[in-house]
């Protein structure tokens, strides 16, 4: 099927399931065309408790999904791709939580969104990059485990200096594959682009940024800043936004690495094979989901 027959179906599919399509800015474009709602990670998990339709597509990988279940259990939701998954979810070992656990007797275990069900269950509260550092900051706790992007951990720590912060190695190898020689590069080439980077980069990639937030939070900057070119250290995808938004400005790619092939797995035919077939439905046990929604809901509760 052609792009537009595909789109067409997808309309005609949304109606007769009383389904709604849930993106986040890495999908591929044609895919955020199809999509009710896009955003970053905090704005998908906001949404998916009010969402009212039956059923949940959702445009993104597995910890999203997931998470939308845990948070509004009443939902079908569907992945397009049941293998889109996030590497940097399963990078922390509950064994070390419960170890650190018992060392630190007023220990927070804070957790990235971008983790499995089962790490959440072992968390106090989840957050997301654009929420970790009010909702860290809010913690009475003193010392933090910050599970499981070692980046991002890093990044929050540096604006709280008084906790104590205990880190954990994991990372995503989208934004952890930028080099530091290449941006200088890239802003060489580029001398008036303002560098616009994600917290899951590193940190001597962070140093050379103008700016530092989540995808939705690049979006908005670069939306309302007048340096009029900016060069984009996230995954690539948040383009089709930013060109959408920002027609007369100008964006550039700070590296090679910033492909997310779990997120571009999804396509416009795997969308209409799920909504006609209902395959790829989440499911989570109740005792995983009712553990993993504590930290969930109280991201929502302590982010407002
Ligand atoms: P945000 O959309 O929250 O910025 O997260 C980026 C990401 O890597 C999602 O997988
Ligand atoms: Fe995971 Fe990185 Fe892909 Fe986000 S960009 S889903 S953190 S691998």
């Amino acid at each position: 099927m052609e792009m537009n027959d595909l789109q067409a179906r997808i309309e005609q599919l949304k109606k007769e399931t009383n389904a709604v399509i849930l993106a986040h800015y890495y999908v591929r474009d044609e895919v955020q065309q199809v999509a009710d709602y896009i955003g970053d990670s905090f704005y998908l998990s906001k949404l998916a408790t009010d969402i009212e339709a039956d059923t949940i597509v959702f445009c993104g990988v597995s910890f999203m999904g997931e998470s939308a279940k845990i948070l509004n259990p009443r939902k079908r939701v569907l992945m397009p791709d049941a293998s889109a998954d996030c590497p940097m979810a399963h990078m922390a070992d509950i064994k070390r939580i419960n170890q650190l656990r018992e060392e630190y007797e007023d220990l927070a275990v804070v957790c990235y969104i971008n983790s499995t069900a089962e790490l959440k269950c072992c968390s106090d509260v989840c957050v997301t990059s654009s929420n970790a550092l009010k909702i860290v900051r809010t913690l009475p706790n003193e010392n933090i485990l910050f599970i499981p992007d070692e980046n991002l951990g890093r990044y929050i720590a540096g604006q709280v200096p008084e906790k104590n912060f205990i880190f954990n190695d994991g990372f995503c190898h989208v934004h952890a594959g930028l080099s530091a020689d290449g941006v200088k590069a890239v802003k060489s080439a580029h001398p008036r682009a303002k560098f616009l980077a994600h917290p899951e980069c590193k940190p001597d990639i962070l140093a050379l940024a103008d700016f530092i937030g989540s995808t939705s939070e690049i979006i908005d900057f670069a939306g309302r800043d007048e340096a009029g070119e900016y060069i984009i250290g996230t995954e690539l995808g948040v383009l089709y936004e930013l060109r959408a938004k920002c027609p007369d400005k100008k964006f550039y790619p700070a590296g090679d690495s910033l492909r997310c092939q779990d997120m571009k797995t999804i396509t416009l035919e795997k969308i209409v094979h799920v909504m006609e077939t209902g395959e790829n439905e989440v499911h989570v046990s109740d005792a995983l989901r009712s553990q993993a929604n504590t930290p969930l809901t109280r991201m929502l509760q302590l982010a407002h």
